[in-house]
């Protein structure tokens, strides 16, 4: 039998993969690691693990294969850089970075090191945005050319832990303009313009404060962005606006039909598709599981432990690619240079609203990408 992949945890936001690890026999989560001594141990002692960490560096020292990374946004690059040094692969939670530097840093250490470097954006692994992936690449919506993702959360008694203190969020996202949390709309709608790119965006926001607790980010953000073949995809990332909770609102649009997310308000995801059967199919909705025969085999096959992972399966799925890739050697899917592409869309966001809305280029993550491009151009 394969030697088991020796998992370490940073942070309790990593509960939401642990179920998902347990799942799998070939792994072992052989340690954890919190600033927060209570936290750290009432984890180590719920879940079991072995070793307890109050210093990520001290972790990512010890004798571990992989780490997941799920401390608050400003730690990733940090971590995710020491880690990959001491020769760990990495899974890190969302978003990639907190500036540009990081995400050019990010992905040079990450081929520098050789090791796997995987985006844990979970959006992406929920039966419906898999069921419409699979929809997508037998071309039954034909050409997609019009995609929105809407995260619609008012989270914004996050500025502030139960005891008072402020939270990193208070700075890393209230404190920040434009759509400083783009990926849970990005990563299934770019997953569905699967070749795509995000070529240039620009940003709008309603002008004025109308949050309750007047916080610096704007209200209601949205960005528009256009890929290399001329797509375009709308983001709107909304956590201070008063209103229900709404973050999986996503719409697909192509020649042959379109698809519509649940929403807040609707019974189910609905699609809408020309079928041989139904020619006339893009005129009239239907529930989206109607076509659940296309879903991921692996979705359909998921045993009891792996659906109770979360998501109908997709907790597990999520931490199988991982242990796939490292087992495999093989790049993830969800690699350094989604992630660094759609994080950077929600950082020069806010270099978009700031400046009138102005277009505004993303770089070129990919492989071997030279210093000379590794800047902004405005
Ligand atoms: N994918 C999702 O659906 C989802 C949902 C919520 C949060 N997140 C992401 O998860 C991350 C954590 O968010 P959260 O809501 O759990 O934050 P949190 O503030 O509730 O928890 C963060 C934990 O990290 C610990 N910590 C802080 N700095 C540390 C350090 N340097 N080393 C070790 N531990 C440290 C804190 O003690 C705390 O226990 C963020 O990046 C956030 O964006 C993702």
């Amino acid at each position: 039998m394969a030697k088991k992949i020796k998992v370490g945890l940073a942070g309790t936001r990593a509960q939401s993969i642990i179920q998902g690890l347990r799942a799998d026999p070939d792994v072992e989560i052989a340690a954890i690691c919190d600033l927060n001594e209570d936290t750290l141990n009432h984890m180590a002692d719920a879940y079991n693990i072995p070793h307890r960490y109050r210093v990520f560096e001290d972790m990512a020292d010890s004798d571990l294969d992989a780490i997941h990374i799920a401390t608050p946004m400003q730690c990733h690059v940090p971590q995710a850089l020491y880690a990959l040094e001491a020769g760990k692969h990495v899974m890190s939670e969302v978003t990639a970075g907190v500036t540009m530097d990081e995400l050019f840093w990010l992905c040079e250490a990450v081929e520098r090191s050789g090791k796997i470097y995987m985006y844990a954006e979970n959006y992406c692994y929920t039966p419906e945005v898999q069921l419409v992936k699979s929809l997508v690449d037998r071309g039954m919506f034909g050409d997609p050319y019009y995609a929105v993702g809407m995260y619609l959360h008012n989270c914004s008694e996050l500025i502030e832990y139960p005891n008072g203190k402020s939270s990193w969020r208070k700075y890393w996202q209230f404190g920040k303009r434009g759509n400083f949390y783009p990926t849970h709309s990005l990563g299934p709608v770019m997953t569905w313009l699967e070749n795509e790119r995000i070529r240039e965006i620009a940003t709008f926001a309603p002008a004025g404060c109308y949050n309750d607790r007047g916080v610096r980010q704007d209200d209601g953000t949205t960005t528009m962005c256009y890929t290399d073949s001329g797509k375009v995809v709308q983001i709107r990332v909304d956590c201070t606006s008063n209103r229900p909770h709404d973050a999986t609102h996503y719409h697909l649009q192509g020649t042959k039909g379109a698809y519509q997310a649940a929403g807040a308000l609707s019974s189910g995801p609905a699609i809408a598709i020309r079928t041989e059967e139904d020619p006339n199919g893009d005129q009239h909705w239907r529930p989206l599981f109607d076509f659940a025969e296309y879903l991921p085999d692996r979705y359909k096959i998921a045993t009891d432990s792996e659906k109770n992972a979360g998501h109908g399966g997709g907790d597990f799925f999520i931490v199988d690619d991982f242990i796939q890739s490292i087992r495999e050697n093989k790049e993830p899917y969800y690699n350094v240079y989604k992630a660094c592409e759609w994080t950077a869309v929600g950082l020069l966001s806010e270099l978009s609203l700031t400046n009138g809305s102005r277009m505004i280029e993303i770089p070129n993550f990919r492989k071997g990408m030279p210093r000379e491009e590794q800047i902004i151009k405005i």
